[in-house]
């Protein structure tokens, strides 16, 4: 899990991806034939399949290296930053988080805020937004404004831990996505299928990286690996949970960006069966997926999501279970050698 600890702790926020894309990039180079970045900062991986080089078909995976995060927007006379939202922050778990600053230098910050001695009880009530909240990186002014600069990212700041059985961290959307991807590329040996692996930028601002990416990819299949909601915890009914930690790997049938190819979807349904791989189906009232890029490119693509179920989804404690992850590279490393059987024209 050394890797996932590292995945995780990078930095990444939507459209800076440079830090967590070399990480990668170094990856990936291990477990692939070929190696390239691309304009939108995606990283391709492609691992020759097996089959007849006329017959072969491609199978692209997808899993996003951006992460939620803040730009700067403004520097004050006392050296306090303002920020503007990148992706699907949620301001009520941003007060009080640790920071860096991805200036010339790293800075590490605090998002500062007012203490409960001195609130009133209006302001108790009220929504907190982001446009209100400041960064404190406890240098004066000049120093700051020698070291930030307009536009630069802030990532939130997390390391990674264990409790239990799960693995928590920030940015596990969609750290632990590329992770399985990695780990995929390392255990595929038998498929027939070209395999395109893309750590895509940009998702959470609407998938952005996959969308060009699929479109030079022009794959014949595509299974986008991601994060989804968990919500097996005190006062949610059974049938609002979406998904359940530790009830292994979800095949996602539809969610607000894509309803998956049923064949394909059906598909990895019997392999997960056949191999006894613990799966959940999963239906997801909102959200998206890469898959959602990927579907919609060229003349329209056949595309599933393998989601690894996510408690506390866009916070610094993410959590996933290590059985589901486990579960998730099975299940890939499984379909990419049976990916060449079915046809799933509708
Ligand atoms: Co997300
Ligand atoms: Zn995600």
């Amino acid at each position: 899990m050394e890797l996932l600890k590292r995945l995780t702790e990078a930095f990444g926020v939507a459209g800076f991806e440079n830090e967590v894309r070399s990480l990668v990039k170094n990856a990936m180079k291990e477990f692939c034939d070929e190696v390239r970045t691309d304009v939108m900062g995606n990283v391709i991986g492609y691992k020759k399949g097996k089959g007849r080089t006329s017959r072969r078909r491609s199978l692209m995976l997808c899993a996003h290296i951006d992460e939620i995060g803040f730009l700067v927007t403004h520097i004050d006379d006392n050296g306090f930053l303002r920020v503007d939202p990148v992706g699907g922050v949620n301001p009520k778990l941003s007060l009080s988080q640790r920071v860096i600053v991805c200036g010339r230098k790293h800075l590490f910050g605090v998002i500062g805020s007012k203490p409960i001695h001195i609130l009133t009880e209006e302001e108790m009530k009220k929504q907190v937004e982001i446009k209100d909240m400041f960064i404190d990186v406890g240098l004066p002014k000049d120093k700051v404004k020698e070291l930030v600069s307009v536009g630069d990212p802030v990532a939130f700041y997390q390391s990674f831990f264990r409790i239990g059985n799960h693995l928590c961290c920030k940015a596990m959307d969609d750290r632990v996505g590329v992770y399985v991807m990695l780990e995929s590329l390392k255990e595929m040996k038998k498929h027939e299928v070209d395999v395109y692996a893309v750590a895509s930028t940009q998702e959470e601002v609407g998938l952005r990286g996959a969308v060009t990416s699929a479109f030079g990819v022009d794959p014949s299949i595509g299974i986008a690996l991601d994060t989804t909601l968990a919500c097996d915890v005190p006062d949610t009914p059974a049938h609002q949970r979406i998904t359940e930690l530790g009830k292994g790997v979800a095949i996602k049938i539809k969610d607000t960006s894509s309803i998956s190819n049923p064949l394909l979807v059906r598909h990895l349904k019997e392999i997960a069966e056949a191999k006894k791989i613990p799966y959940q189906m999963e239906i997801l009232p909102r959200g998206g997926t890469d898959a959602g890029a990927i579907q919609r490119t060229r003349a329209g693509v056949p595309t599933a999501t393998l989601s690894i179920p996510t408690r506390y989804v866009h916070s610094v404690v993410e959590c996933v279970h290590e059985e589901d992850v486990k579960s998730a590279v099975k299940l890939i490393v499984a379909y990419a050698e049976k990916a060449h059987e079915k046809d799933y024209t509708l």
